[in-house]
């Protein structure tokens, strides 16, 4: 170790004193706040306690301020006081991000908390529906069926929250047949980082749209979306296999059959591999009837072995509450929902003989003998007639629909326990093995299953690959001083 200078220590001093703690601000953001008349939640009160309790219990952080929003221009107000006291401020909707980027992502940041912003109105005529930037998308789903039979494609959760999901992608078990979550929005209201409202759309800020169908947590505060809706069938019928693979070999052909199988699967089929440390299941959704479902799987249950061991027909809402696990769909603000984990995640082409060879071995190998409660689950998300491979891959910012897999890595432990200092380490080599021979372009990662441990640089080439430099030139013109910062997010080029 080689001793400072005292020139270096006396430029670190004043480094230090330059950049002080933003938790020096808070009585001035928050007498900002006041004077403008943005409702804040006080420290400790049940309200502060519920917006601030992270989705992810391993990874919780401290705010300088809550903005309690209820109008738009509450989040112009909430903006402008940040950028007056020098603050990085974040949208927070359903706080469910993996790696708590709701509340920042770090300690700091002023919240501006958006769930009790949450009207949903459906236009009847032209099945354009409006949703408040702090739905949750069990609350969409709840409304737009309830007020004319209609439905956007999204994922399975009824507390996550329609802003971090939608504008970051959105994958979910109807997104084989009617893509992702993003490709339903047809516009936005949007609060800039110079406290302005911008509205989006294809023909109106064209790029600020583009940026914020994939990266919107790095743009502004989308205050209001628009989305088009579809008309879901009278019948959907969801399901799960089961697969039983005792060997390594056995597992070797069966995910080799459903990654060939994902390559042509039908467009009403929509399907997983989940893997989990005591079974393996294949389960999703059928757009159609018990029988179809039988017609449409047979040639993949013949080569895994697997048999259906729960197939159920219903409607949308039997779907969504099936994937929701059980509970209320109709949810608002004030959802409390926690786990205690460590999440990483991936998208690959087809593996090729090698590549499914070294992931299988370290399943087999490594990971059954882990005995945390861990799962891997592998959506089909592209292939021929997937929906969310047939826009141009550079139709938005969500730079990954050519894949045909995505995986998401998940490591849980019990709530009041403390996760391993190096279990991380486990997924990460879950993942080395399967890419060690591919090339660094030939894989990415998901930003909706953030991997926490990635600095700015690796998380901003692997969440938007081909689409950065696009990206940070989109980010310089709407928020050049980075007023909504992330650890994870686009830097302004
Ligand atoms: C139980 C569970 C199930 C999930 N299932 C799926 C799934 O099936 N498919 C899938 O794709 N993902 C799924 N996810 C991941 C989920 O899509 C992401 O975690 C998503 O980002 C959460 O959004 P949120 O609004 O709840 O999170 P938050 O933590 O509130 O926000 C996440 C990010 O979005 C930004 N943001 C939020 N609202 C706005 C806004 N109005 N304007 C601008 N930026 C905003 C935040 O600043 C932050 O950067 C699941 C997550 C959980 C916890
Ligand atoms: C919307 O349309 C549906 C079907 O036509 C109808 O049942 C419903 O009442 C309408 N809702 C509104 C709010 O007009
Ligand atoms: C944005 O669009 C909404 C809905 O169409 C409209 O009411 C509002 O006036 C527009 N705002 C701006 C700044 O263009
Ligand atoms: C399909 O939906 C219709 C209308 O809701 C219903 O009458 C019928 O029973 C359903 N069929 C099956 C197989 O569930
Ligand atoms: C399916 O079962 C047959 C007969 O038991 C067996 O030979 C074959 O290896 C199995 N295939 C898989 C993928 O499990
Ligand atoms: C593959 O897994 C082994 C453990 O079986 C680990 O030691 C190795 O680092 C992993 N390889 C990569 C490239 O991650
Ligand atoms: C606010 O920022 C937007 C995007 O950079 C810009 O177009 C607009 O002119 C700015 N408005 C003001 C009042 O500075």
């Amino acid at each position: 170790m080689h001793q400072l200078s005292p020139i270096i220590a006396l430029l670190g001093l004043w480094a230090g004193s330059s950049h002080a703690s933003p938790f020096d601000k808070a009585v001035t953001l928050n007498d900002c706040l006041t004077k403008a008349g943005v409702p804040v939640d006080t420290s400790g009160s049940p309200d502060y306690k519920l917006d601030t309790s992270s989705f992810n219990l391993r990874l919780n952080y401290t705010p300088v301020a809550v903005a309690a929003v209820t109008t738009t221009k509450h989040v112009q107000d909430a903006v402008a006081c940040a950028r007056q006291v020098d603050i990085k401020a974040n949208a927070k909707c359903g706080g469910h991000s993996y790696a708590s980027f709701g509340l920042g992502g770090e300690d700091g940041h002023l919240v501006i908390e958006m769930s009790r912003m949450n009207k949903v109105v459906l236009d009847n005529t032209t099945g354009i529906a409006t949703a408040e930037g702090g739905t949750r998308l069990g609350h969409l789903a709840w409304e737009l069926w309830n007020q004319g039979s209609r439905a956007i494609s999204h994922g399975t959760c009824p507390g996550v929250g329609a802003g971090g999901h939608v504008l970051h992608g959105g994958y979910g078990v109807s997104s084989h047949t009617h893509g992702l979550a993003l490709d339903w929005l047809v516009g936005a209201t949007v609060v800039l980082a110079n406290a302005t409202i911008a509205n989006c759309s294809e023909t109106e800020n064209p790029d600020l749209f583009w940026a914020l169908r994939g990266a919107g947590g790095s743009m502004g505060v989308v205050t209001e979306f628009r989305f088009k809706t579809f008309q879901p069938p009278q019948n959907l019928t969801y399901f799960v296999a089961s697969v039983q693979w005792p060997t390594e070999a056995r597992a070797l052909v069966g995910v080799k059959a459903v990654q060939e199988f994902a390559e042509t699967m039908p467009a009403e089929l929509n399907m997983r591999l989940f893997i989990a440390s005591r079974f393996i299941n294949l389960e999703g959704l059928y757009y159609g009837d018990k029988a179809g479902l039988q017609a449409a799987l047979a040639p993949l249950i013949k080569k895994t072995n697997a048999t259906l061991a729960l197939t159920k027909t219903g409607d949308w809402l039997d779907q969504i509450k099936h994937f929701g696990g059980g509970g209320n769909i109709d949810q608002g603000h004030g959802h409390e929902e926690h786990e205690n984990f460590y999440s990483t995640s991936l998208y690959t082409k087809a593996l090729s003989d090698e590549q499914l060879q070294s992931f299988v071995s370290y399943w087999f190998k490594q990971a059954k003998a882990n005995k945390r409660d861990w799962y891997v689950q592998i959506d089909l998300h592209g292939g021929q007639n997937s929906a969310v491979s047939a826009p141009a891959a550079d139709s938005t910012a969500y730079a990954h629909r050519d894949y045909l897999l995505m995986y998401l890595f998940y490591d849980r432990v019990d709530k009041g326990v403390t996760y391993p200092a190096d279990g991380h380490v486990f997924m990460e080599n879950f993942v080395g093995n399967i890419t060690q021979t591919m090339d660094k372009s030939a894989w990415g990662m998901y930003i909706n299953y953030p991997d926490s441990r990635l600095d700015q640089k690796d998380s901003q080439a692997n969440y938007w690959g081909a689409h950065l430099a696009r990206l940070q030139a989109i980010k310089k013109a709407v928020d050049p001083d980075d007023l909504f910062h992330y650890p994870q997010g686009i830097l302004p080029a």
